[in-house]
């Protein structure tokens, strides 16, 4: 039985983490930045050097093929990946994990010459982490992403992704050249660590993904009135702070009592403007994250946030703004590749469990246009989007040739 080489994916999992490594540990590599610049051109070194066609596209999307060098309906590929950009201050294996044992599957594969029928390869996906919106070069390949929206794309401290994206040296308005020919890809597999408790605790070394969370963004601004924070009789204020902290309590109340026991919501981004110390916000804004593995669920809930903001609003005397950003639906994953990674798991004496995925991942886009899965590794302690996300090394090991049989069963 093959497998892959351990020590080597593990090398190339401690080089990538070199660019943009935090002193402390973890790492910050937003894309398009110059780590991940940087980062990509590593990528594509060791991708060649394995011996895979190499190409980059427009929307940024590194590819490793072996017998591919372009996609095309003629020839349908099974491919794997992940990304290699990272949150700020963020683990070393959110999406690191998926692309390197991506690439060490397929260079075992040529190495061991082992037979494939299908044309395999590996995708490093941009922008995953969303900085300029979410799961963009994925979104861009299957033909998801709002191409007149493209100009408008901008990360929340207000960097535009046409900017970011020629100082890296690409063409924002040519992004659509990155979709992908129909029937290119004959099915997806993505390796990717759980980044939440349930496999460790359970104790089981596979999760197998049977479908992944929807997630919607929703901008919700409070808009009062300026005043001197000292003078002004705190009856009269308007404080914008104020409405947005009472829906964020509230909005969080909403998720748990009505979200079915498995949505969950964050407020990760708050500002509150002029922000300063002596006057009295004009305007609280927040950005409010809810996901589900229920569709239905979350519009529900999304009707009833929308609901609560305003009656917050009108009882504090403020105007308020609720700009929706993201509504994905959750993807299912196909049972093809879910049997797929079962009989991988059979092969090498592993034991498995189906579970939805909490985050959000490529594999969502590639959903729409192909068979699409997910295989999960445990994360230790459940942590992840921390600099102290890891897994162990037996871990990785087992996921990775977990990958490699999975990929040689889609391709045989
Ligand atoms: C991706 O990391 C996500 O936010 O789920
Ligand atoms: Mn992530
Ligand atoms: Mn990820």
């Amino acid at each position: 039985m093959i497998t892959v080489s351990a020590s080597r994916l593990q090398s190339r999992i401690e080089a990538l983490a070199g660019f943009g490594a935090l002193p402390g540990g973890g790492v910050t590599r937003p894309c398009w930045s110059p780590q991940h610049e940087q980062a990509r051109a590593w990528l594509t070194r060791e991708l060649s050097a394995a011996g895979l066609e190499t190409w980059v596209d427009r929307a940024g999307n590194v590819f490793g093929g072996l017998g591919l060098h372009a996609f095309g309906a003629d020839a349908p590929a099974v491919l794997t990946g992940s990304h290699i950009d990272t949150v700020p201050e963020g683990g070393i294996l959110d999406g690191a994990l998926g692309v390197l044992a991506g690439l060490e599957a397929l260079e075992t594969i040529r190495e061991t010459n082992a037979p494939h029928r299908r044309p395999l390869a590996v995708a490093a996906w941009s922008d995953e982490e969303g900085r300029y919106g979410s799961l963009f070069g994925s979104r861009t390949f299957c033909g998801r992403l709002d191409l007149t929206r493209v100009e408008a794309m901008a990360a929340v401290d207000g960097e535009r992704l046409v900017d970011a994206m020629a100082r890296a040296g690409f063409d924002a308005r040519r992004v659509a050249e990155a979709q992908a020919p129909a029937g290119a890809v004959a099915a997806y597999v993505e390796l990717h660590i759980e980044q939440g408790p349930r496999l460790e605790e359970a104790g089981i070394p596979i999760g197998i993904v049977d479908s992944i969370v929807g997630v919607r963004r929703t901008r919700v601004a409070f808009v009062g009135q300026a005043d001197h924070a000292g003078t002004t009789p705190m009856e009269r204020r308007r404080d914008g702070f104020l409405g947005a902290a009472e829906y964020a309590l509230k909005a969080r109340d909403l998720v748990v009592k009505h979200g079915g026991g498995k949505s969950v919501t964050n407020i990760g981004v708050v500002r509150v403007h002029p922000g300063v110390t002596n006057i009295v916000p004009a305007r609280g804004e927040l950005v409010h994250e809810m996901r589900g593995p229920d569709a239905e669920t979350l519009a529900r809930l999304d009707r009833r946030a929308a609901a609560l903001a305003r009656s917050v609003a009108r009882r504090r005397r403020l105007e308020v703004e609720i700009q929706p950003m993201t509504a994905t639906t959750p993807a299912a994953c196909a049972a093809r590749v879910q049997r797929a990674i079962e009989q991988a798991c059979r092969t090498l004496g592993l034991r498995s469990t189906h579970l939805y995925s909490a985050a959000g991942h490529d594999a969502q886009n590639l959903a729409a246009i192909t068979d699409a899965g997910m295989i999960f590794i445990p994360s230790k302690g459940g942590r992840s989007h921390r600099v102290d996300e890891t897994s162990d090394r037996e871990a990785i090991e087992r996921g990775a040739n977990v990958l490699l049989h999975t990929l040689l069963l889609l391709a045989a």
